[in-house]
């Protein structure tokens, strides 16, 4: 059967910000590639030939080295996760009807996605050129030029214990095929159950250090704030592992149903080493709760998708969904409690609103 293309919303063409509705993303471990989000901070996409790539590796390290793509294949094995990307803006929407949050980009549900990714193991890299004692970050910086970096790369950091972790990739394919120029070729960072910010596409240099990144996405932007403070260098938390999150993704928002028995489904993830262990779906907002089945997941790192079976009266039913994780995390209620100047983790409960009409029986 063939497949209709994906329609984006696209929020802004320079940067490309762009995601699909939650139906695409429906009932698959892998999203097709033209369903996965593109969240970018600079106006160009670089262009980058990967027969002249390089990667530096420098800093902290015993012995600095600079890779090439056939040099790091030749080197090291190849690895492959299954891994969901989120973005911190995720569901930024749901935090703007709560109050305006001029200039931020007003993410729906969709900055998130799974993908099968392959390559070699940041840790196997760090090996190579041999970490120094008192080291503690590791600074990633990509070939691209976001306008509010005053000219320098996007570049964030993770902890160097993260950085050694076997399911931190430098990526080269995506969904078995060479990773696309649009999400992040030759090489990008996956950072497994982290924020989607900190698997930086477009590699071209890994500094270990004994401070975390001052570039502006680490130091100022994806810092969870007060609602009352100000974003500045250094203030409020940087984000990190993701925040228990689930959505419905099946039937859409504002579908017509039949009334009667409707397969309701949906993922839930879990971030940084948390699974999901339960998802819950109401239909009376929240007063009462049914638990949905959960499907195997696709990999350690990837969402869990979820379904359940409503029995629909015919008229107007808000769907409610929750997800706890293995910390005993459970998703908050309203966004109002979560509302933060940035917009970040928006993960309060996910609703659809379905209309069913009455089915006819003459
Ligand atoms: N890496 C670079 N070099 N430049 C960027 O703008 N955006 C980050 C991350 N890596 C970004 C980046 C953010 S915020 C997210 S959510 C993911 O890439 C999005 O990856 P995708 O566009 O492949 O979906």
């Amino acid at each position: 059967m063939a497949t209709q293309p994906v329609e984006l919303t696209v929020h802004s063409s320079q940067p490309y910000n762009a995601e699909p509705p939650r139906t695409a993303l429906a009932d698959r471990d892998l999203t097709p590639l033209d369903a996965f989000y593109h969240r970018n901070h600079a106006p160009e996409r670089p262009r980058i030939d990967p027969a002249t790539w390089t990667l530096r590796v420098d800093g902290m390290v015993e012995r600095p080295a600079t890779f090439s793509l056939g040099g790091l294949r030749e080197r090291l094995r190849e690895h492959t996760e299954v891994v969901t990307l989120q973005c911190a803006g995720n569901r930024r929407a749901g935090l703007i009807e709560v109050a305006d949050l001029p200039g931020e980009t007003p993410w729906g549900p969709g900055a998130t996605g799974t993908a099968r990714w392959a390559g070699v193991r940041l840790a196997d890299v760090l090996r190579e050129v041999g970490v120094e004692p008192g080291a503690s970050d590791v600074v990633l910086a990509g070939a691209d030029l976001p306008e509010e970096t005053d000219g320098a790369p996007y570049e964030v950091s993770i902890p160097l214990e993260k950085a050694l972790a076997p399911e931190v990739l430098l990526a080269w394919s995506m969904d078995d095929a060479p990773l696309p120029e649009a999400h992040g070729a030759p090489v990008r960072v996956v950072v497994p159950g982290w924020i989607g910010a900190r698997s930086v596409k477009w590699l071209e240099r890994v500094t270990v250090a004994d401070a975390p990144s001052r570039g502006h996405y680490q130091d100022v932007a994806y810092r969870l704030l007060p609602a009352d403070a100000s974003p500045a260098p250094g203030r409020g938390v940087p984000l990190g592992p993701i925040a228990v999150n689930a959505d419905v993704l099946s039937p859409a928002d504002g579908a017509e149903v039949a009334a009667g028995p409707v397969r309701v489904s949906g993922y839930a993830l879990a971030g940084g080493e948390r699974t999901v262990v339960r998802v819950d779906v109401s239909t009376d907002g929240g007063a009462t709760w049914r638990q949905a089945d959960l499907e195997p997941q696709a990999g350690r790192w990837s969402w869990r998708l979820w379904h359940t079976e409503l029995d629909l009266p015919a008229g107007t039913t808000r769907v409610t969904a929750r997800a706890w994780d293995s910390a005993a995390g459970v998703q908050p209620a309203d966004p109002a409690e979560l509302w933060n100047p940035k917009g970040y983790v928006n993960n309060a409960w996910a609703h659809v609103t379905l209309h069913a009409s009455a089915r006819d029986d003459g």
